[in-house]
């Protein structure tokens, strides 16, 4: 099994993501931790505790940093995700998030995993305060981990937030330069790719169909994201940004990598651009992925066992 941390913002496509995990039967999913982005932290950990609950899992779920480093949080993506970050679905309460914050238990989990037989994997799919905050506590934690997969960055294709900016880099664009510069086994998962990889109405209603509070849940958010990205794409197909980069950190998706030297870019009209650069540290950029992603998902998706003690 991959002994897992998940750094995330949920989200719509977070829930998706964090859904799809739990029915991986090689992930090992150790430690959550949550960061402000689509929603502050503090309710993107009862989204995930809520979630968990609905699959009747536990998993420590870990607070992270409200604000980005040296900013202040943005008031997330309310026209994306609904003012309640899971498309204004209301979920059942979870258990409460454990105390320590997300980027100690992070580090905790890489330094646990460390001297065993398979390093602790780490999957972001959220702005990077978190990672980078955890780099401040442990320099070496790119050497006590394994791979890290990254949802985040344009390449080469236009930005989400703004013409050249995705929004897990945008919203904390220092932590993701420092992140990048650090020197882990790095893959990014950009636009570039998730946007070619897609949910569409008749997923949503295969979920809502399943009948039970869980996919009835994910089937009702969906089909708020899909509404939101009619407006920007002007097609009923919803990228699968967080998804995608979920299943290529479990290996399920293979994905075509370009190693290329990245920055991202600070300040200015370019804030949050992840930029390709002359020199510098090479990241493995996922350029295409197996075109069978959406299928591999979706049925996951609808293969998680729910708990049967959650009722509609
Ligand atoms: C990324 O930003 C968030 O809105 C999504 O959850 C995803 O992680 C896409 O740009
Ligand atoms: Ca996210």
């Amino acid at each position: 099994t991959v002994p897992l941390f998940l750094d995330c913002d949920t989200g719509v496509d977070d829930a998706l993501a964090l859904t799809y995990l739990l029915d991986v039967p090689h992930v090992d999913l150790v430690g959550i931790g949550t960061v402000s982005g689509n929603i502050d932290s503090a309710t993107a950990a009862v989204n995930t505790t809520a979630l968990l609950g609905m699959c009747g899992r536990t998993v420590p779920v870990a607070v992270g940093a409200h604000d980005p480093l040296g900013g202040a949080y943005g008031g997330g993506a309310p026209h994306v995700h609904g003012v309640n970050g899971v498309g204004g679905v209301d979920l059942p309460a979870g258990v409460a998030a454990a105390e320590d914050p997300a980027a100690e238990l992070l580090v905790r989990l890489a330094r646990d995993h460390a001297d065993t037989a398979r390093k602790l994997d780490v999957l972001a799919i959220g702005p990077l305060t978190n990672l980078a905050v955890a780099l401040d506590l442990e320099p070496r934690l790119p050497e006590l981990v394994g791979t890290l997969t990254i949802m985040g960055g344009a390449v080469w294709d236009a930005g989400n937030v703004s013409p050249t900016a995705e929004a897990n880099i945008h919203n904390d664009a220092e932590a993701a330069r420092r992140v990048l510069r650090a020197g882990f086994d790095l893959v990014l998962v950009p636009l570039d790719v998730t946007r070619q990889h897609r949910f569409d109405d008749a997923d949503a209603e295969r979920f809502t169909a399943a009948g039970d509070p869980l996919r009835v849940a994910l089937g009702t958010m969906l089909s708020r994201y899909i509404d939101f990205y009619e407006t920007v794409d002007h097609v009923r197909r919803a990228p699968l940004h967080d998804p995608l980069a979920a299943a290529i950190a479990a290996g399920e998706v293979e994905p075509t990598v370009r190693p290329t030297p990245l920055d991202v870019v600070v300040g200015g009209a370019e804030h949050g651009r992840t930029a390709p650069v002359a020199d510098g540290p090479s990241v493995r950029v996922v350029v295409t992925a197996d075109e069978r992603a959406a299928d591999v998902i979706r049925d996951r998706i609808l293969a998680v066992a729910p708990n049967p003690a959650v009722r509609a």
